[in-house]
């Protein structure tokens, strides 16, 4: 079955919305197989972002990562890259449609409330960086 992360960032967590996003994939049918309360690392939100390392925004997102907690999660179900990735929506809150995570509960580009992987391969590497270990408290 295939596996994706999700991970509520900082401002989901402050705002009180950790139970609201679990919720929706909780209802949709998804299985959460792993999940972790943690505040990142400044090395682990680095490389969880590699891919934007030569973007203007760089600096502020990895800052903005390593605020507080986030809620790194491990889910599974079908098809659940793609269709989580629509129940998220749009990264630009004049794109995010209502009925969306982001499209109801954000209204800014920087801080969304959420992150999901955006393919297979992403969500591999998400988890393995994210949960290095088989259990990583025993
Ligand atoms: P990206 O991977 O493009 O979006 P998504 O989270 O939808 O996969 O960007 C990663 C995060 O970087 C995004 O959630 C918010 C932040 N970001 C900015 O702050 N400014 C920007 O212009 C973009 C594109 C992203
Ligand atoms: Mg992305």
């Amino acid at each position: 079955m295939e596996k994706t992360f999700l991970m509520v960032k900082p401002d989901g967590v402050k705002r009180g919305l950790i139970g609201e996003i679990i919720s929706r994939f909780e209802k949709k049918g998804y299985t959460l197989n792993r999940l972790e309360l943690l505040t990142p690392s400044v090395e682990v939100a680095q490389s969880h972002y590699a891919e934007h390392k030569e973007k203007p925004f760089f600096g502020e997102l990895v800052e903005f990562l390593t605020s507080g907690p986030v809620v790194a999660m491990e889910w599974e179900g079908e098809n659940i890259v793609a269709v989580s990735r629509l129940m998220i929506g749009k990264t630009n809150p004049l794109d995010a449609q209502p009925g969306t995570i982001r499209g109801d509960l954000a209204s800014t580009m920087s801080q969304n409330v959420i992150h999901g992987s955006d393919s297979v391969e992403s969500a591999e590497r998400e988890l393995s960086l994210w949960f290095a270990t088989e259990a990583s408290h025993v």
